[in-house]
């Protein structure tokens, strides 16, 4: 899976000139609109597998105070809880405030963080269960990168079934690679368990370009087809549970689902059998 290079020593060892900043150890181009990278983690940062926090870059000077403030925004760690580094998962848009300078990111480069992981997309917000699906759209995939090489993961449940629903099919590819990569990972065989990954099953589909699943995951399960296809029956409050990370619309047409199936939402304060997050905010 760490097909990425590791930066060097002397990189890594550098001392971070902006507050909260961390080191650009890699970064990845997978599409024209997506890309992933990696940085240093500070070495008393804790966070639970799942979670998100702030980060970005420094903004533009203000011409009335002369003074420059961080441009942050909300980013899910793709990266399991005991990676030494962290992995981000991010869109570009051409004119986003962050990405549109994010994206040019290199090996290096300093990255502001704030050290403060929060999140619903966590497993102590879920009941035990025989069953977990993981239903992501576009960059929605972040938190389940971090949860598919997290052991708790296996440890805590039988299958693990992962939707991932795009536009097109090269934004499959980062999902697609990483879940593959789990094979052949000696280090996660390791931690995990051998052949941990036998427990999962993967369900890429596209919507507007061809591939061998077309369609969006809300209107396969709707008509069944996702289940036949996955070997499974309907969710159901006594066996499966589930998370959610996708665009509004998509969240709450899930939410609806579940609800007609008799699940209810949890939260870190009251585990049930979902949770949601939004992959962005409009
Ligand atoms: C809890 C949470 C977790 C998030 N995790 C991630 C993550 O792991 N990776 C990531 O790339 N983004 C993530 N986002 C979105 C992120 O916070 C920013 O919106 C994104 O980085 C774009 O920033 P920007 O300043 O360039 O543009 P913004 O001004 O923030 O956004 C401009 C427009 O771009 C679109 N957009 C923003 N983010 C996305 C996206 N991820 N996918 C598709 N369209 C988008 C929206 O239409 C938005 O109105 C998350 C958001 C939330 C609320
Ligand atoms: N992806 C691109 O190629 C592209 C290019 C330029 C600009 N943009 C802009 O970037 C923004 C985000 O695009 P995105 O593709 O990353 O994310 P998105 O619009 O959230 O779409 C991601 C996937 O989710 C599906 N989806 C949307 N609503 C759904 C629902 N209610 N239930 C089930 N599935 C649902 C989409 O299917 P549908 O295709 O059926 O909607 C698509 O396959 C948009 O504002 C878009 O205009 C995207």
């Amino acid at each position: 899976m760490n097909e990425m290079t590791s930066v060097s020593q002397e990189t890594s060892a550098k001392t971070p000139a902006l507050p909260d900043a961390q080191t650009v150890t890699d970064v990845k181009h997978w599409t024209d609109r997506l890309f992933s990278f990696r940085m240093t983690r500070p070495a008393s940062m804790r966070f639970r597998s799942g979670e998100f926090v702030m980060i970005g870059l420094m903004g533009e000077v203000n011409e009335k105070t002369g003074k420059a403030k961080p441009l942050l925004r909300a980013y899910s760690i793709a990266s399991p809880s005991w990676d030494e580094e962290l992995e981000f998962y991010s869109i570009k848009v051409q004119d986003g405030p962050l990405t549109s300078r994010l994206q040019h990111i290199k090996v290096g480069d300093e990255v502001i963080m704030r050290p403060k992981p929060v999140g619903t997309l966590v497993h102590d917000a879920l009941l035990p269960g025989k069953r977990i699906w993981f239903f992501a759209t576009g960059t929605g995939f972040a938190p389940f990168a971090s949860l598919l090489r997290e052991p708790q993961t296996y440890e805590d449940y039988d299958e693990i079934i992962i939707t991932h629903t795009c536009r097109e099919a090269g934004e499959l590819t980062y999902g697609r690679e990483l879940i593959e990569g789990l094979q052949q990972d000696e280090l996660l065989n390791e931690v995990i368990g051998d052949g941990f990954w036998k427990k999962i099953k993967y369900y890429p589909t596209t919507t507007r370009e061809q591939s061998p699943k077309m369609g969006r995951i809300t209107d396969l399960m709707r008509s069944g087809e996702a289940f036949d296809e996955l070997g499974v029956e309907p969710l159901n409050p006594e066996s499966d549970r589930a998370m959610i990370c996708g665009n509004l619309a998509f969240n709450l047409e899930l939410k609806e689902m579940f609800e007609e199936y008799g699940l209810e939402e949890g939260a870190n304060s009251k585990p049930a059998h979902y949770v949601v997050e939004k992959a962005f905010l409009d």
